[in-house]
């Protein structure tokens, strides 16, 4: 999704830009650009549709750009397909601002009428443009740089982040954030705007998250920020205590193989500082055990791999609390007049803490009247914010676009949620309750024996990286997890994948099963063995070629009826996904890698979807 970064200080401005936009390479984007105010007060814009590359190659890694203060952006392409002339910063006409946008100006058509009518000519086919030709606009009025963001902020509607650049107030970029992150990075005698802290962390590990409605007047000197009132603000900062390598790939040929390899550390991150005298305790959830027992409905909303996650917190969050769980897609949740009250409890749960419409969903619950509990790995984000308690999972920075290592710490901490809520309500089984602490404490220690494993699965991949269509089956828990080893697979390797509950297949799917067709069959929840191997059993009547997942346990038998075995390490019954998750990671990554897809920044996908 597009990024942001923008910088005011002593030394030239143009590579601190680029090495921004760098990093802010793994939110998925189309075309890039920056804008920088030269020494004679004129603004410099160059863009182009493609890499941040591309764009330093143009300008001579930022040499051909002199100034000391300037704004960068990857755009990732909304209103507009991918172009130069769709690329942002957006000029206005007079050249007097350039304007860079996250989110989307929802009356843009209406102001663009207007300003058209008032003789303005527009270039892109953007609706951040009308930022910047509204602002010169206002400015030709008030002849004021605030004045007119303040009038501008006044007259459109929707979500942005804005980071703004007038070149008769060359000493100064002016920020504005609704609906859309954006953060202040404090450094000394230079000071910064971002999208998100990877963009600035090489600068400065002091920043202050904007709210709704704040404008922010960034100078060499300082930031000064103003509530929607125009009313001084003191913004609280923030000290960012990861490390800057926690955001580079440390001798891995790419993030997400990083990531899949971090999993052990972001669990014992995740699971230890909860875990306490043998029982899980949340110090930093405000829920207290009455509340928990006066909530009559449970719905947990999110999305994609998220999403996933809250598949099998249904079924770990109805076993141990047996209340009825329901898993909602974000997006379909905000607009299904969802049945929610002041006795409801939402679970959301979001790696970025910025997907819009989980947002959406997260404002909509609130307004009826429901009890926010999410689950976000972002520090600070929009929805940690709006929650009335968050739980964060600690994974630190995660750069590839396709989730792993927040995917794994999100389902420990929904687990550990199931576990002081049956606590809480008395309906979870003691001897239950310790086996899975235990197996929790354990399990960082179980995931390094499965990532061992990866050659095995590097050589299967290197020989099943050819298919047309792989199919991933399994039942209850299993189930569950297919969805997410068949998401991993499609999203990086473009091959189509589909995850089907086992005891469907004989309803439709099985018709596709022929000679050949690679189904990786999921058999690690042992209660229902017996019923995955008689599904491997139908499809390999009907050619599939079979990829199966077991626990230890079952090795031997499967064995007997399937050539290609892969393992788990046994554990609690809960927990099985968050072991048999890493196979299919590992999996999806070495057939992309055998494709030669773009692993990281798979195309026509983003980090964060801040849109609709
Ligand atoms: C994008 C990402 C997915 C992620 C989903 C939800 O589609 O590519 O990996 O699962 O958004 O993101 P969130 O940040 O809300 O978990």
């Amino acid at each position: 999704m597009c990024g942001i970064v923008g910088f005011v200080g002593a030394q030239e401005a143009a590579p601190v830009l680029l090495d921004g936009l760098t990093r802010l390479e793994y939110r998925g984007y189309d075309s890039a650009g920056v804008a920088v105010v030269s020494p004679q007060y004129e603004i410099q814009v160059e863009k182009t549709k493609g890499y941040v590359k591309e764009l330093s190659a143009l300008i001579h890694g930022g040499a051909d750009l002199h100034g000391t203060i300037g704004i960068g952006h990857t755009r990732w392409a909304t209103h507009g397909a991918p172009s130069d002339v769709n690329s942002h910063p957006h000029l206005s006409e007079g050249g007097k601002f350039a304007v860079i946008h996250n989110g989307i100006i929802e009356n843009y058509v209406e102001i663009k009428e207007f300003l058209i009518n008032q003789g303005v000519t527009f270039r892109s086919e953007t609706d951040s443009e009308v930022v910047a030709q509204l602002l010169e606009f206002y400015y030709n009025e008030c002849h004021d740089f605030f004045e007119a963001v303040g009038r501008v902020l006044r007259r459109i509607e929707g979500a942005y982040a804005l980071g703004m650049l007038c070149a008769d107030c060359p000493d100064r970029i002016i920020a504005a954030r609704k609906d859309a992150p954006l953060l202040l990075g404090y450094g000394e005698g230079e000071n910064f705007i971002a999208s998100d802290v990877t963009a600035i962390i090489k600068h400065t590990r002091e920043v202050a998250y904007m709210e709704d409605g704040e404008v922010a007047v960034l100078t060499r000197e300082g930031i000064e920020v103003f509530d929607a009132l125009q009313q001084p603000v003191a913004k609280e900062r923030h000290h960012i205590d990861w490390e800057v390598s926690a955001a580079e790939k440390g001798g891995y040929p790419h993030f997400m193989l990083k990531e899949i390899f971090e999993q052990p550390e972001a669990l014992r991150r995740a699971i230890s500082p909860r875990l306490k005298e043998g029982k899980i305790v949340f110090d930093d959830m405000k829920l207290t055990p009455e509340q928990i027992r006066a909530f009559t409905r449970v719905f947990i909303v999110a999305c994609g791999s998220s999403y996933h996650v809250g598949m099998l917190g249904k079924y770990t969050l109805e076993h141990l609390t047996r209340r009825s769980v329901e898993v909602c897609l974000a997006s379909e949740f905000r607009y299904a007049d969802p049945i929610v009250d002041k006795n409801t409890l939402v679970i959301v749960i979001s790696q970025s803490g910025e997907t819009l419409d989980t947002m959406a969903a997260l404002r909509e619950a609130k307004a009826r009247g429901a009890y926010i509990l999410s689950i976000v790995n972002v520090v600070g984000s929009s929805i940690a914010r709006e929650s009335d308690d968050v739980l964060y999972t600690w994974a630190g920075p995660e750069i590839a676009v396709a989730t792993t290592k927040a995917y794994s710490t999100q389902l420990a901490v929904l687990d550990m949620i199931g576990l002081v809520f049956g606590e809480a309500l008395g309906t979870v089984d003691s001897a239950e309750y310790d086996e899975v602490v235990a197996e929790l404490e354990r399990l960082p220690e179980k995931m390094e024996t499965v990532l061992k494993n990866h050659e095995d699965i590097q050589k299967y991949a290197a020989q099943h990286f050819n298919h047309n269509s792989i199919f991933f089956i399994g039942r209850n828990l299993d189930f569950a997890l297919g969805l997410e080893g068949s998401l991993k697979l499609k999203e990086i390797s473009y091959i189509h994948s589909e995850a089907y509950a086992s005891g469907e297949l004989k309803h439709g799917t099985i018709s596709l099963i022929e000679e050949g067709t690679l189904v990786v069959a999921l058999g690690t929840y042992g209660k229902l063995f017996d019923k995955a191997l008689s599904n491997i059993i139908e499809v390999k009547a009907r050619g599939a070629d079979v990829l199966a997942l077991t626990t230890e346990k079952h090795r031997a038998e499967l064995e007997k009826t399937v050539s290609n075995v892969l393992t788990i390490p046994d554990t609690a019954t809960m927990l099985l996904p968050s072991l048999g998750v890493v196979p299919l990671q590992l999996f999806a990554y070495y057939v992309a890698l055998q494709r030669g897809c773009d692993i990281d920044k798979p195309r026509n996908l983003a980090k964060s979807v801040t849109v609709e």
